[in-house]
């Protein structure tokens, strides 16, 4: 694959807050133009920091970012005018309506009214039949597809999408999928941040985790699931166990469901599972099973140890 050329570039970017809060420690990391990063990290972690500062909302303590070519302090308007931003939080209690919103949020960018745009981003986001309405008056699912709407109505190349589908419906977060893929596909550049691990799963090229302000990893999602995926066995025992028999306690084995389940954990990398070994050595032990199931490590079990492992 050719080198790519970085559409975001973040160099030792730190954030300590008024309290003395070091919110974000020496953040390097470049996005590729027309990727889909996810930046994934639990709650107070620094993502909405870390994408703050990008979009000029927060200023960094430290560090530069450069958008598109523009310097996000120097040029910030430039910067701006590049970036569309989904915020997490909702501030959407305005009597305004969604078309008038619309047309507002791409003047402020100067750019000039394009109504057929506008039309065909509410389209995307079925939110067509509700371009009169007050946006107060609608519920919170559609409240985001406003907040999507906003920023979009701009053509922006990269666009950040905070936490897009906590609190939307089934539907609405394919929709959604299907709507981040149509933009990608157009060469937008796509960050987010999701708690919904499945989401990155599905959804990006490169994952970024974060924990206490570090990027503790950056890499991209094939390899990731690869490189750290391993694989489970899952024994269904006739009968419960209370404990791992002495006799297998050198296997790499636990107990799930009450003592009904003993799962096995091997290397997905490994020439030899040792899965014949540990059937003969439960029929030595005279442990009977019902049911054998073998399944992947997801992407939420690697995200899970990587967040709770010693830094
Ligand atoms: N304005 C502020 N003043 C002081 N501390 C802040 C401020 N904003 C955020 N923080 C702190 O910085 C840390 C990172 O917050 P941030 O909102 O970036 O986390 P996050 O990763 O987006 O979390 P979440 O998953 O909950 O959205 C948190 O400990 C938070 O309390
Ligand atoms: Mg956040």
């Amino acid at each position: 694959m050719a080198v790519r050329e970085p559409v975001v570039s973040i160099r030792n970017v730190s954030k300590t807050y008024a309290s003395g809060f070091e919110a974000l420690k020496h953040v390097d990391l470049d996005i590729h133009r027309g990727e889909i990063f996810a930046l994934l990290g639990p709650n107070g972690a620094g993502k909405t920091t870390l994408i703050s500062i990008i979009c000029g909302i927060v200023n960094a303590s430290s560090g530069t970012v450069v958008a598109d070519g523009h310097d996000i302090v120097a040029d910030y308007r430039g910067a701006r005018s590049k970036i569309g931003l989904v915020p997490q939080e909702l501030s959407t209690d305005t009597f305004e309506t969604v078309w008038s919103t619309l047309r507002f949020s791409r003047g402020l960018f100067g750019k000039p009214p394009d109504a057929a745009h506008l039309e065909r981003v509410l389209r995307d986001l079925s939110l067509w039949d509700k371009r009169n309405d007050k946006i107060m008056t609608l519920s919170g699912g559609m409240k985001r597809r406003v907040l999507i709407a906003k920023a979009l109505a701009h053509e922006p190349q990269i666009l950040f999408l905070d936490e897009p589908t906590a609190g939307v419906d089934v539907e609405l977060r394919h929709d959604m999928w299907q709507m981040v893929r149509r933009l990608r596909e157009n060469g937008t550049t796509i960050i987010l941040t999701t708690h919904y691990i499945e989401e990155a799963e599905e959804m990006a090229d490169r994952i970024g985790v974060i924990r206490k302000g570090e990027l503790i990893l950056v890499e991209d999602k094939k390899t990731l699931m690869r490189q750290l995926g391993s694989k489970q066995l899952a024994i269904s025992l006739q009968a419960p166990l209370a404990d791992i028999p002495s006799g297998l306690a050198d296997l790499p084995l636990t107990l799930s469901e009450g003592g009904h389940s003993l799962v096995y954990t091997f290397d997905t990398q490994s020439e030899d599972t040792g899965i014949a070994p540990l059937l003969r050595r439960l029929h030595e032990q005279g442990i009977d099973f019902k049911d054998l199931h073998s399944s992947e490590s997801s992407l939420e079990d690697i995200f899970v140890s990587l967040v709770r492992a010693p830094a």
